[in-house]
């Protein structure tokens, strides 16, 4: 039995064509037969997954989506090392082996490595075929699935080959959570707490005062948690789609968590780690500048560490370690470091104006 907790629609732009797509929030929702024919009708399928997500509950996708459809399952090794174009092309070598045509459905069951290489690969099926996000990463549900960012790393940098895709629909079973990992849940902690930092102050005093129930998962906090998560990103994401200019505070805390997975290499500190760090590096120059308080940045502080988050960088990283790293990243701009501040809470600005002086006052506190 499946029930549905939330439902809610990414409503984009049209250009002559429906592309709006519903995210559905509840339990039991990979098994949901019902769902499944309600969006799929009687379309083919192309399931992928990781050798852990698929033990889990590859079966329970499979049996829901019908004995009377074909479905081709793609199991890939598990691992961000995993998300390069080689992967994407065993997708395709065996979408083409059974015959997909454009009518199939890719379906991505898994965290974020999985969401991003399969809708990559169905971005460019065929010239572009529908996909589901099934994601079982919190960080996946309330970030990566939702907006149309799919694509692979390449050996000169991560994420760098790819596509805007967005789905056809986000289903998200609460249920997943139960199996993941505490520090795989906590890195999706982290991308929660940004909402509430670059958008909605409701929502991030909620948060602080909810954190020990999150902690526990409490199932409705959680549910919550998603919803409101989820709701955020779409509202900006309907705004600006492609990243022109609002989508980019979504990028708060990523400017130094990019360098540091970078400077320690990828996988030392999941993406959500560096992220937390991140935040709180731009929260304390944000600080400084007088723009948000002093406590606002000791709530996150305390916030991040109950969930064992990193909140401050390596130590072997220095100002122009920082500064180094950052100037390869692809949020460059004709040159320029961009960085999101905190205008104040609950409002997030790009600036370009941060100085190596500044970098080298928080690293000192
Ligand atoms: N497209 C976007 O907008 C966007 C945004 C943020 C991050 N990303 C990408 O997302 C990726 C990170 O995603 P992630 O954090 O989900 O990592 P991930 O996909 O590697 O998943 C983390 C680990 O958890 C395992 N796992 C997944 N679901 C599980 C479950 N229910 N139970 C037990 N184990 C489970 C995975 O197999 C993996 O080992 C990165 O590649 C990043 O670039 C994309």
């Amino acid at each position: 039995m499946s029930s549905t907790l939330y439902s809610l629609h990414v409503d984009l732009p049209s250009g002559g064509i429906d592309r709006s797509y519903p995210i559905v929030i509840g339990h039991g929702v990979l098994g949901d037969g019902e769902g499944f024919a309600e969006l799929l009708g009687d379309s083919p399928v192309v399931l992928v997954s990781n050798d852990t997500v698929a033990p889990l509950y590859m079966s329970r996708v499979r049996d829901a989506l019908g004995k009377g459809r074909k479905v081709t399952e793609v199991i890939l090794p598990d691992g961000e090392d995993q998300k390069h174009l080689e992967s994407a092309n065993q997708i395709w070598q065996k979408a083409l082996e059974d015959h997909h045509e454009r009518r199939s459905v890719f379906i991505a069951l898994g965290g974020g490595v999985i969401g991003d290489l399969t809708g990559y690969s169905a971005a460019c099926f065929l010239r572009g075929v529908d996909f589901i996000q099934l994601p079982t990463t919190l960080l996946a549900q309330v970030d990566s699935s939702v907006g149309g960012k799919t694509g692979v790393n390449h050996p000169l940098g991560k994420n760098m080959i790819g596509a805007f895709h967005q789905p056809r629909a986000v289903l998200i079973d609460l249920d997943s959570l139960k199996t993941l990992p505490d520090r795989e849940f906590a890195a999706g902690v982290a991308e929660i707490i940004k909402y509430g930092c670059i958008w909605e102050p409701d929502f991030y005093h909620w948060l602080l005062q909810n954190s020990d129930a999150l902690l526990t998962r409490n199932n409705d906090v959680l549910a919550e948690a998603i919803h409101r998560s989820c709701g955020i990103k779409a509202a900006v994401v309907a705004q600006d789609e492609r990243e022109g200019g609002l989508r980019a505070i979504l990028n708060f805390g990523h400017t130094f968590a990019h360098a540091i997975e970078h400077v320690m290499g990828y996988g030392v500190w999941l993406h959500g780690e560096a992220v937390a760090c991140g935040m709180v590096m731009a929260a304390k120059i944000s600080a400084a500048r007088g723009q948000v308080s002093e406590d606002m940045v000791t709530g996150l502080i305390s916030f991040l560490e109950a969930f064992g988050l990193p909140v401050e960088p390596p130590p072997a990283m220095s100002a122009e370690v920082f500064l180094n790293a950052m100037a390869g990243d692809k949020k460059v701009l004709r040159g320029k470091i961009r960085y999101v501040l905190l205008e104040r809470l609950g409002c997030a600005c790009l600036v370009e104006d941060v100085t190596t002086e500044e970098i080298n006052q928080i690293l000192m506190k």
